[in-house]
């Protein structure tokens, strides 16, 4: 998964986070389309769920921080898709490290969609509140 304009929200320091999650994402996707299970792979699992909470945590203070009216929602969201990676994680540490296609098709709708459709919209609200 490249990064791309499509997934620029307009803020760079969610900008920066968003391309964190997704070296993370591309770097288990190498390792496991090379083969690899166990601890490489279950360390990158973690590393990304700690990375995500993290990110949503920032990201929940920036959109409070701008009084932005999805807040609500956008937190909601947020915590069904962090109970989808804890379950997907969990999966993954009681298999050794084997990664189901069925992980990176929701890593990639996650990126796609979240960012694309659900993020892009604080930026939106921030560059027409500072116009
Ligand atoms: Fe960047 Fe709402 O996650």
């Amino acid at each position: 998964m490249e990064w791309s304009d499509s997934l620029d929200t307009g803020v760079d320091a969610m900008n920066h986070e968003h391309q964190g999650l997704l070296d993370i994402m591309n770097n288990l996707y190498d390792l496991a389309q090379a083969g690899k299970t166990g601890p490489q792979i279950t360390v990158l699992v973690q590393k990304l769920a700690k990375a995500t909470t993290d990110h949503f945590a920032h990201e929940e203070a920036y959109m409070q921080s701008i009084n932005y009216p999805g807040y609500t929602s956008h937190k909601a969201i947020h915590t069904t898709l962090l109970d989808r990676l804890a379950k997907e994680a969990d999966t993954i540490m009681n298999n050794s490290g084997v990664v189901s296609d069925d992980f990176f098709t929701f890593l990639k709708f996650w990126l796609t969609s979240h960012i694309q459709g659900i993020d892009k919209k604080y930026g939106e609200y921030s560059a027409k509140a500072v116009a």
